[in-house]
């Protein structure tokens, strides 16, 4: 429809349209260049609009965590089923084959600083270059944002500077929300800190599932992914995993609960079948156990 000046009317343009009615498949993004939407469509499905990200980047303060000693061991019969490898620089150089790579997206940690020895994780730096990320063929660089903690300014300057080297060379940012040791896990907190992180410009917030979570997801103008936390049951991650993706989640970052399961080929599958083919809980966690009989 045009007006009088032969302009086509707002409406066409999508202004004043509720952005997730907006065309591109991934929330808040439709006004990106090229480059970043073909680099997040390779992160989040065009058909099912989902991640699932494989999480294997905590050696970067935790050292050989228990399950992730071996990443060339443990990653490989994992890749078929994932979307996106979440790694360290050195994490992905050494133990992943770059042939390993075709049709998967790569989210490369790009913040460090701290350890599990210190009090405050909070004290962090950009320890990856732009150069270095492009080398790597990147499709998404991830820092901590720590909201609340000691370093806040630091760790939202990092965030900052991500946004702006990326934003030059059309590589999307992961803005992952910190919660360090005596930091609050409630809604409250998670609207706070996903809604800055956006924002300050990230494409994707990463942040823990929370009670109220859909109150989460509404107020933040960007997909945000979950992350998976410390080991739980099978049963209960797969109802997590649920939850978050029928509240709105735009995927799965998931580390511990995939890597320390029982089973985890028989894991990664049933959370890919909750993200992508939208089976709930039971369904995945019977699918599950199935997998893991054969
Ligand atoms: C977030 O702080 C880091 O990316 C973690 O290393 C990542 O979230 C670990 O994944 P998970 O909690 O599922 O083991």
């Amino acid at each position: 429809m045009a007006d009088k000046d032969g302009i086509k009317a707002t409406k066409d343009y999508g202004i004043g349209i509720p952005q997730e009615t907006r065309g591109f498949h991934v929330k808040g993004c439709n006004d990106y260049g090229w480059g970043m939407k073909s680099r997040l469509s390779k992160i989040f499905n065009p058909e099912s609009g989902k991640a699932l990200m494989l999480a294997f980047d905590h050696g970067y303060f935790l050292g050989p965590t228990s399950g992730l000693e071996r990443l060339d061991l443990v990653i490989p019969p994992l890749a078929e089923y994932i979307d996106c490898y979440m790694g360290t620089r050195g994490g992905m150089t050494t133990c992943i084959d770059p042939a390993m790579t075709a049709n998967k997206a790569i989210a490369l940690r790009v913040s460090a600083g701290s350890s599990i020895l210190d009090d405050d994780l909070s004290n962090e730096l950009i320890s990856v270059s732009i150069e270095e990320a492009i080398r790597m063929n990147a499709d998404i660089m991830a820092t901590q944002v720590f909201i609340g903690a000691p370093n806040q300014r630091q760790s939202i300057a990092n965030l900052s500077k991500v946004i702006n080297t990326g934003n030059a060379y059309g590589i999307p940012t992961m803005g992952v929300v910190a919660v360090g040791k005596d930091m609050e896990r409630t809604p409250k907190y998670f609207r706070l800190a996903t809604r800055i992180i956006a924002e300050l410009g990230a494409h994707v917030v990463k942040c823990y599932y929370t009670d109220d979570f859909e109150s989460v997801i509404a107020s933040c103008p960007v997909p945000i992914v979950i992350a998976g936390g410390k080991k739980q049951p099978e049963k209960d991650a797969l109802e997590m995993c649920y939850n978050a993706i029928s509240k709105g989640a735009a995927g799965v970052d998931m580390g511990r609960n995939i890597l320390q399961a029982e089973d985890p080929l028989a894991m990664v599958q049933a959370v890919r079948a909750i993200v992508h083919q939208g089976i709930d809980n039971k369904e995945a966690y019977d699918m599950y156990l199935e997998l893991k009989a054969k």
